[in-house]
C-alpha cells in the first residue's frame, strides 16, 4: 500500500478471515525465498512470521520489496526447542510426505502457525514431531519453498475468508455476469 492505492482497496479487500495465522520456515537458507514468503505474508495478512535456524545471509532478506519485515514482527529461533507460540496456535508442517494431509481436504485451524522446510532437505524430525498437523500440496515434486508458503496462505484466504461461491457450471457463471 501506498499513496497511489485507492481506497477500496485500503478499506474493504480482501475479506478477512475469522483467527490469525503466521508462516515461517525452518533452516531457510536463501535471502530471495524467504524475503518472497514475508511479502505473501504481509499480503496475505498474516500477524507475524518466523525462521527457525536460518541462516546469515537468508535473514539479510534483501528481496523483500513490500519491506514485508518493517511491518510484521519477525521471530528468529536459533533452534526447534526455542520455539514458542501463542497459547492455543496449532503447528502446521507443510511437508510432501506420505502420510500428510492433502491441502484442499484439510481444515485450517483459526489459530495457526506454518512452517516449511529449508530448499535443501525437508522439516528435521524434531519439528515434525512437534506439529499439529502436516499437509501437503498435490503437486508432482517439491516446489520452491515460498511459492508453496503462498499456495498455502492462499488456501487458507479462500476456505476461512467469507468469499461469495463459486458457480458451479459454465451456465449459472454466465447468469452471473449477465444480471
Ligand atoms: C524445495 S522444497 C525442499 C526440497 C525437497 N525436499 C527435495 O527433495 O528436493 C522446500 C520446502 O517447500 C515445501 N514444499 C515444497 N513442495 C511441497 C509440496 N508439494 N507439499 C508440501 N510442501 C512442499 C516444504 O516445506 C519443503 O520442505
Amino acid at each position: 500500500m501506498n499513496e497511489r492505492t485507492p481506497n477500496w482497496l485500503r478499506e474493504t479487500w480482501p475479506p478477512k478471515p475469522r483467527g490469525y495465522f503466521a508462516i515461517g520456515a525452518e533452516r531457510i537458507s536463501k535471502a530471495l525465498n524467504l524475503g518472497n514468503l514475508m511479502r505473501s505474508a504481509h499480503a496475505f495478512g498474516a500477524s507475524f512470521t518466523f525462521t527457525i535456524g536460518a541462516t546469515y545471509q537468508a535473514l539479510e532478506a534483501r528481496a523483500d520489496t513490500s519491506k514485508g519485515q518493517w511491518h510484521l514482527p519477525h521471530y528468529n529461533w536459533a533452534k526447534v526447542e526455542d520455539l514458542v507460540l501463542p497459547e492455543g496456535c496449532k503447528l502446521v508442517g507443510i511437508e510432501l510426505t506420505e502420510d500428510a494431509i492433502d491441502l484442499p481436504s484439510f481444515y485450517h485451524p483459526l489459530r495457526a502457525a506454518y512452517v516449511l522446510g529449508p530448499e535443501r532437505g525437508s522439516l528435521s524430525e524434531a519439528l515434525l514431531a512437534r506439529c499439529d498437523h502436516v499437509v501437503r500440496i498435490p503437486t508432482a515434486f517439491c516446489i520452491n519453498v515460498a511459492m508453496a508458503g503462498a499456495i498455502v496462505m492462499y488456501d487458507r484466504v479462500k476456505t476461512l475468508a467469507r468469499f461469495p461461491e463459486r458457480p458451479v457450471s459454465a451456465a449459472e457463471a454466465l447468469r452471473k455476469t449477465s444480471s
